[in-house]
């Protein structure tokens, strides 16, 4: 362990009280309390309470995992029921909240908000793809992270955690001093911000406030982090030896903006006990994550400017329609207000009043109190030019921890739901895998009642691709030439076997953009489908809707159906491209 420098003790803990030498004595279990929660200062009088009461409730609904009863809405917020209901309603014609019975589900569309502040941010774009280089080849799970007042959030996660510890997700807070990146912040913290912490620790010392970590059970003495702190400012890293739970460990860097000398973000690389202790881990991996973080900074060095992103015209859609068809109750002001965090993005990170009047199409006098009230809530702060305003990480407090865990089903699920009840026949999502003996499809979502096929489908199920509809539409647009074609199912009397058939029939399908089974898979069975494209315009998936060929003739199959499953997998690529645009989907 290095010796601590009191010069860079004293720097690094900027006015705070100096380090100590000594060793501090192990702090004694402090019986839990009730967290006290810190008073909520009183908004400006221009804040608008809506947008307030709005943004409560995607929080309150963040930290319940993505889902809370209306009544549990109620309890979390302390808002009265009707109020309840026409946030969420409004939430809901937005797209940001689903609601399910008496549940309200944070929706996939709602992580346009964080993409915003990531976007702005630019480093998940210019550092991401080293973090995953660096977890590809230490074979650990490597994070960036950025300073969120006394908090750490995570901007981007390579996750590589095998088993037995937590794995955090792009948005989760941390308590700062849980964690590696915290004393490397804390080397550029004010006296106002120890302040901060020390209020914020003494008010919770059990770290209630932080719902990512697992209750702090026996509190830490103040002088163990400013001693972690001072060590972080000699050394340039830092690490945590199991701060947050028994077995994990990081070691931390940070990775300076070129402009400024500042610290961008923190990069991490993570480990268990079971393969690294957290000394073990400097010694064996420090050198390599420290080469990293030059890469890094030598890509902020050399980026070129971002390209303004074009400003989004999502507000149209909320003046131009009618009170009456958005409904008596949709709260006006809050839409208004949440699209103001969407006129952020890359290239715009920093903007004017006039900026993002112009952006959303907002009155001067709308924009400007909707900032007001971001600036209350700590979602937006003055930029380097005092007239800007910019994000902050607590943007990706609404909704992006749970939502970044979202799979392809999911998403699909409701979207195949409403085709279902509109269709009346049953709806599926599949992705094309092989087992060894040829493509198949597995289906990993489906709704409908109506059971068509003399085989159960239900999700799991596999069927060889090239036979299926929604093998076919996948196949399809895998590059050419085709895909092997596997072993023939067992063949009804119309099924399509002959390989040169098929490829011309692939050929066709790619060309139409769905492809139609008409009693090839089953007597009695026809299937339309088209493909899900991810942000690359690649097939990842494929939706369907499966009749028996009584009900629909193949014309009124194609003139009836197809239109309808057209829609619906563009709803899902709308979804998928949001959430797809920081996390991955997993497809299954
Ligand atoms: C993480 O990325 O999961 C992580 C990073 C730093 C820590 C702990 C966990 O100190």
């Amino acid at each position: 362990m290095n010796a601590v420098d009191p010069a860079d003790a004293s720097r690094a803990s900027a006015g705070a009280s100096p380090a100590p030498t000594e060793p501090v004595p192990p702090t004694k279990p402090v019986p839990p309390t009730k967290p006290v929660p810190p008073t909520e200062p009183v908004p400006p009088t221009e804040a608008v309470t809506p947008l307030i009461r709005g943004i409560a409730v995607l929080q309150r609904l963040t930290e319940a995992g993505g889902t809370l009863s209306l009544s549990g809405l109620e309890r979390a917020t302390g808002l009265a029921r009707s109020t309840v209901d026409r946030i969420t309603l409004t939430l809901g014609r937005m797209g940001y909240v689903r609601l399910d019975g008496r549940d309200a589900v944070l929706a996939p569309r709602l992580m346009e908000l964080g993409n915003a502040y990531l976007a702005a941010l630019r480093l998940p774009a210019l550092l991401g793809g080293h973090a995953d280089a660096l977890a590809d080849e230490l074979d650990e799970s490597v994070s960036l992270a950025v300073t969120d007042r006394d908090g750490i959030r995570f901007i981007h996660q390579a996750t590589r955690r095998r088993a037995m510890s937590l794995s955090f997700r792009i948005g989760d807070l941390l308590p700062a001093e849980r964690t590696a990146p915290g004393p490397l912040f804390a080397t550029e913290w004010t006296e106002a911000d120890w302040q901060r912490w020390r209020a914020r620790r003494a008010a919770d010392p059990h770290d209630h406030a932080f719902p990512a970590v697992p209750p702090r059970e026996h509190p830490s003495a103040d002088a163990d982090f400013e001693r972690r702190t001072a060590r972080a400012a000699a050394n340039g890293w830092a690490s945590d030896d199991q701060l947050i739970e028994p077995g994990l460990v990081a070691v931390s860097v940070p990775v300076r903006d070129p402009r400024s000398g500042r610290i961008a973000c923190v990069a991490n690389v993570v480990s268990h006990t079971s393969r690294h202790t957290a000394a073990d881990l400097r010694d064996t991996l420090l050198e390599r994550l420290r080469a990293a973080v030059s890469r890094m900074e030598d890509d902020l060095r050399t980026a070129p400017p971002p390209e303004p992103a074009r400003a989004p015209s999502a507000l149209a859609a909320w003046t131009g329609a009618s009170k009456q068809r958005l409904g008596r109750e949709f709260v006006e002001s809050l839409a208004r207000g949440l699209t103001v965090l969407t006129a952020f993005g890359e290239g715009r990170s920093a903007l004017t009043l006039t900026d993002v009047a112009k952006a959303t199409g907002l009155a001067r006098a709308t924009a400007r109190r909707a900032l007001i009230t971001y600036a209350h809530l700590g979602l937006v702060t003055p930029g380097d030019d005092p007239r800007t305003f910019t994000l902050t990480p607590r943007v990706l407090s609404l909704g992006f921890p749970p939502l970044s865990r979202t799979t392809l089903p999911e998403i699909a699920t409701p979207h195949l739901a409403e085709l279902s009840a509109r269709v009346h026949e049953s709806a599926s999502l599949a992705v094309l895998t092989d087992s060894g003996s040829g493509p198949e499809i597995q289906y990993t979502a489906r709704v409908g009642t109506t059971r068509v096929m003399s085989v159960n489908i239900t999700v799991g199920t596999r069927l060889p691709a090239y036979a299926t509809s929604l093998g076919r539409v996948m196949l399809a647009d895998a590059p050419p030439p085709p895909p092997a074609l596997g072993t023939p199912p067992p063949p009804a009397p119309r099924t399509v076997t002959d390989p040169q058939t098929l490829t011309r029939l692939l050929a066709r399908i790619r060309t139409q953009g769905y492809a139609l089974t008409d009693e090839e898979l089953e007597e009695g069975l026809r299937s339309i489908a088209v493909p899900v494209r991810d942000r690359t315009g690649h097939a990842v998936a494929a939706v369907n809707v499966a009749m028996h060929a009584a009900r629909r003739t193949v014309e009124e199959c194609v003139r009836d159906i197809l239109p309808e499953l057209r829609r619906t997998a563009d709803r899902i690529e709308a979804d998928l491209s949001v959430a797809g645009r920081f996390t991955r989907v997993p497809p299954s």
